[in-house]
């Protein structure tokens, strides 16, 4: 059966980009047609200045939007990452199969990089080695497919060259993963500035829809998204941005294509009005679901409990596998 493994990391709240590029195929799909495993990958928060409280409170949080969003601990496995420590054992295994080099090159440690250095702040070690401990999140349970939006598409890769490279040097231990990316909205941008992502930990929340906003809040974040010039409703990522991505949030929220949808107007306030509408009512469930959710937390820790267990019986004997392989003598 295929595996399955995707995460997503506390650093902040999840936000609709979350949604729209990874977590509702998790839900839709991906827990229906295969062995999957759902991480909250805590250790991933630690690679950038952090609040102890925070991290441990946006961590519970994520789990609970991820069970309120739909996914079924019956179907699936929910964890959080720092509860099963095969991740840490094989990172390090994998630290000496990646370079310094193909690291550098990430381009989320030089941007992540360079804005810590502009803030006159250090810049992690983890930063730097964070593709590899997510490498050693998805090779661990013999991963086959790894949903994630498109801003991951080169985590991925790299984590395909480390378990070709291990394989070749220490002979078959891993499957090698590919990515897969929602047809519409793999890289929703933010609101405010649609040539960046909708991230997390954006500076101000005004381009960001998280998906605990309440009603009003998603509208007027919407009806507020920065536009292009130009009169017409018309499809062009490269030359209308804030257009494209409001007919991508559209068009994911219906199910339809969005240069197909961009002839459906006449106006930008009509599509503005209409995609705040779609996402209001995409949200509204789940919003409900979180609130009954957070209501009965000893619930939410008995899945991520059971989840670990789980997590832990998969990937032990893959990690046990790799450091036979690499030369490590075993305990006995
Ligand atoms: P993270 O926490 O930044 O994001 C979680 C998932 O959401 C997707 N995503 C988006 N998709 C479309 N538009 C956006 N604006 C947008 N923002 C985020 C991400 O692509 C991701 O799929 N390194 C990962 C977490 C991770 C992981 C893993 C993922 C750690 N280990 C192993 C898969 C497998 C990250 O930072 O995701």
């Amino acid at each position: 059966m295929t595996r399955i493994f995707s995460g997503v990391k506390p650093t902040g709240h999840l936000t609709l980009g979350n949604y729209l590029g990874a977590v509702r195929q998790w839900v839709e799909v991906d827990q229906y047609r295969a062995e999957a495993l759902f991480s909250v990958v805590d250790l991933h928060a630690l690679t950038v200045e952090h609040d102890p409280a925070r991290v441990r409170r946006l961590s519970r949080q994520a789990a609970t939007l991820l069970l309120a969003a739909g996914l079924d601990p019956e179907r699936c496995t929910v964890f959080v990452q720092s509860h099963v420590d095969e991740h840490a054992r094989l990172s390090y295994l994998l630290e000496c199969t990646a370079t310094d080099g193909e690291l550098r090159r990430m381009i989320q440690y030089r941007e992540k990089g360079a804005l810590a250095r502009a803030a006159g702040e250090s810049v992690r070690l983890s930063l730097l080695t964070y593709p590899v401990l997510m490498a050693a999140d998805i090779l661990a349970y013999g991963t086959d497919e790894v949903p994630v939006g498109d801003d991951q598409a080169q985590h991925v890769e790299l984590t395909r060259d480390l378990a070709v490279r291990f394989n070749q040097r220490y002979g078959h231990t891993f499957t090698v993963p590919k990515a897969t990316h929602p047809r519409v909205a793999a890289r929703v941008m933010d609101l405010q500035d649609p040539t960046s992502k909708m991230g997390k930990s954006h500076e101000s929340g005004a381009g960001i829809v998280y998906l605990l906003d309440e009603p009003d809040v998603v509208r007027r974040k919407v009806m507020r998204a920065v536009t292009d010039s130009g009169r017409e409703v018309e499809y062009d990522r490269a030359a209308r941005p804030g257009l494209a991505n409001l007919l991508d949030v559209l068009a994911a929220c219906r199910g339809a294509e969005p240069a197909a949808l961009a002839g459906a107007y006449t106006s930008y306030g009509a599509l503005k009005k209409d995609t705040a509408e779609a996402v209001v009512e995409l949200l509204r469930p789940l919003r409900k679901r979180h609130a009954e959710l957070v209501a009965e937390p000893g619930h939410v820790d008995e899945v991520l409990r059971r989840g670990a267990d789980r997590a832990r019986g998969m990937a032990r004997s893959v990690v046990d596998r790799a450091y036979r392989a690499i030369g490590l003598l075993p305990a006995g």
